[in-house]
């Protein structure tokens, strides 16, 4: 008897031959109904599908050909699993091979892939890219490079900027005050761009005046075992070292467990830090912070290069993922360092509570902490007393004075500050001596507080949370996610609109320049957050403000950055009692677009003596942006990861001071440099000609 055919099939479904090959090749969506129909005839005639035939008729075989040099790394894995899931939703298979870095097995690949007739390459290559360049090119099959790309490549490539990369994790160890530091990485020539990785992070520390020795550096195969067996050797010559950057999580990994060999502890004795975030990253003990490289990104990346190659080489960026692998060195007191061993050890559950703050965010605090069973709102502190005694009462706590505050930081696993008078924020530094974990919602903590906050918290391994709305909205997250995993292809644009009333907060005293406001600091970090880097360079405009006391307060500004990957993020803010609020946050791509708008929720709507209608802030939203604070200080508290942390404070504050500067100065103002080798971290802002 005959093989069946596709009419047969389509016979038996009672549909069309095309809409068999539809749902057999996934070319076209159809219903659930069709779809099951089709199936259940194919499996009662046993109907095979005859390549051969199609191919010889459209000539494309749907195969497609993915080349990783180590499948055993999570890191390529996953890449693969992510191409192989695209892949599949295009209708085509994939072919995965293994080239275990070995130069003769990945041409092997190569020509049985071509002989195969597969309808395009991914290839992170080991040999070098001339070659790859002429095996593929007499082709004509469509190739994309992936992560081990060259600056000699002719073929399209997507892959991270490895040099500004590892600017991130040598300043980060520097920021801690690591100043003996060993790098363990591959071998030289591996590929080009792990070796710009390398080569990133020692100019950096050799820029910052403490380069790294030979003796320092251990050459290995990006692999577990060889990550462990190089730190082992490396801690063996030079006991003296308190941090160890691995050019891998892999090998970052091994570097513990070889730490914990040698009696040293991570990160108490030696920090360790990784790079891509893998999930062996995620799950290490202690936890491990690396770079983040965007796996999501990576591989939609090259999948739409190999249909579209116009866009031919993309560079994506990174994130420093700080986790509990790194910390400030204990036996060793650089130039910033304070020695600070809390009097007790930080607690890793939220109990109770002294709130320093009792204006429209302490009372949204208040409310957000009561709310949460398990936690004890102990003691209400603000300089005016009556303000504390309202916010005490609703939830049943006591008014402190500013001693009986001190006194009460000894009886309380954290301090949440929305105050900024100098009263509540010098509760910061005492809290820190207690290791007391710190909540700050005041985004006017002046920088030399913030400066000496953070060594001060990192020091006592204590919590330092900053209000950063942004990183804790479920949109903003979800816009981000969308972001990362290439959602809208390549960013173009950001763009916020800031509308609306000035809000009501409970700061003491307006700041010298509206683009020092909170609300203005909580846009810059939105855009920053969403696109998982910082600008290099700012530009920004102040509006009108109020004339005089009495009138209808106004003010405006507007803030252009440039980032590293080209996109552009840009804020308007126009503030006036009579203004509608509006806020929104749009991403722009080359493959669509995003928004974000966050109603202002229930609004009060004051009608004044002289009958003029304002809009009263929403105490709804700073009521829910509170619950979300506490709730991801809640989690930073028990060890999980940590947002808004000082540092991403202290980063969007240098985007602030160089807008603020901007707008007094007319001209752009370039932070690009705080990231170049050779950049002055002390004094993050420089100008440069308008272009
Ligand atoms: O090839 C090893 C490494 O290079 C991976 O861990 C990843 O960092 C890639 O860029």
């Amino acid at each position: 008897m005959s093989s069946p055919t596709i009419y047969d099939v389509a016979a038996e479904a009672r549909v069309s031959a095309s809409t068999v090959s539809h749902v057999l090749n996934s070319t076209r969506k159809v219903s659930e109904e069709t779809r099951a129909l089709v199936e259940a005839a194919v499996h009662k005639l046993s109907y095979r599908q005859n390549n051969a035939a199609r191919i010889l008729r459209d000539g494309r075989t749907k195969l497609l050909g993915l080349i990783l040099p180590d499948v055993s790394n999570s890191f390529f894995s996953d890449i693969a699993h992510r191409i192989e899931l695209l892949a599949y939703d295009r209708g085509m298979r994939v072919v995965t091979c293994n080239s275990d870095y070995d130069h003769q097995r990945e041409a092997s690949y190569i020509d049985d892939l071509i002989q195969r007739r597969v309808d395009g390459i991914m290839i992170a290559p080991v040999i070098s890219n001339v070659v790859l360049d002429a095996l593929l090119k007499s082709t004509g099959i469509p190739a994309v490079l992936l992560d081990r790309v060259s600056s000699a490549d002719t073929l399209p490539s997507v892959a991270i900027d490895n040099g500004a990369a590892s600017i991130l994790a040598a300043d980060h160890l520097y920021g801690l005050g690591h100043r003996k530091v060993g790098c363990i990485t591959s071998h030289p020539g591996l590929a080009e761009s792990t070796d710009r990785r390398t080569q990133g992070f020692l100019d950096r520390l050799s820029r910052l005046g403490h380069p790294v020795a030979d003796t320092a550096i251990a050459y290995s195969d990006f692999r577990l075992w060889g990550g462990l067996e190089a730190a082992s050797r490396l801690l063996d010559q030079r006991s003296d070292l308190t941090a160890l950057f691995c050019a891998n999580d892999m090998m970052a990994v091994g570097a513990i467990r070889a730490a914990t060999a040698a009696g040293r502890r991570v990160p108490s004795d030696l920090s360790v830090m990784g790079f891509d975030d893998s999930r062996e990253a995620q799950i290490a003990q202690p936890p491990l912070t690396t770079i983040a490289q965007p796996l999501d990104l990576l591989a939609e990346t090259a999948m739409r290069l190999l249909r579209d190659p116009t866009d031919s080489t993309v560079r994506l960026g990174v994130q420093l993922v700080v986790r509990g692998s790194t910390a400030r060195p204990t036996h060793e007191t650089s130039e910033r360092i304070v020695q600070l061993q809390p009097r007790r050890a930080p607690a890793t559950l939220l109990r109770r509570v002294l709130l320093a703050g009792a204006g429209i965010e302490g009372e949204a605090y208040a409310r957000a902490l009561w709310e949460r069973r398990n936690i004890t709102v102990v003691g209400v502190y603000d300089p005016e007393q009556d303000r504390a005694e309202t916010v005490a009462r609703r939830v049943e706590a006591r008014a402190c004075s500013r001693m009986e505050a001190t006194l009460a930081l000894d009886d309380v696993d954290g301090l949440v500050v929305t105050g900024a008078s100098p009263a509540c924020l010098s509760l910061i530094e005492e809290a820190a001596r207690r290791g007391v974990h710190i909540l700050c919602d005041t985004l006017r903590l002046p920088n030399g507080l913030l400066d000496q906050a953070m060594p001060l918290c990192e020091s006592a391994g204590v919590v330092l949370q900053a209000g950063l709305a942004g990183r804790t909205d479920l949109d903003t997250e979800r816009l981000a996610s969308a972001v990362r995993k290439g959602e809208v292809g390549r960013v173009v644009a950001v763009q916020v609109i800031d509308q609306g009333p000035w809000p009501a907060l409970d700061e003491p005293e307006p700041v010298p320049c509206v683009l020092l406001q909170p609300a203005l600091i909580d846009d810059m970090d939105l855009i920053r957050f969403v696109l998982g880097e910082d600008p290099d360079d700012v530009v920004a405009f102040e509006g009108p403000k109020s004339p005089a006391e009495g009138t209808i307060k106004i003010g405006g500004a507007s803030v252009t950055m440039r980032f590293p990957s080209m996109a552009i993020g840009s804020i308007a803010m126009a503030r006036s009692a009579l203004l509608e609020p509006e806020h929104r946050v749009s991403v722009l791509g080359s493959h669509g677009s995003a928004t974000v708008a966050w109603s202002p929720g229930s609004r009060a709507k004051l009608i004044r003596e002289d009958g003029s209608r304002a809009f009263g802030s929403a105490i709804s939203r700073h009521c829910t942006k509170a619950s979300r604070q506490v709730a991801a200080f809640i989690a930073a508290v028990s060890g999980q990861d940590r947002v808004a942390s000082g540092h991403e404070l202290r980063a969007t504050r240098r985007i602030a001071d160089a807008a603020a500067l901007s707008a007094k100065t007319g001209q752009v103002v370039s932070i690009k440099h705080c990231r170049e080798p050779g950049g002055d971290l002390s004094n993050p802002i420089r100008l440069s000609r308008s272009g």
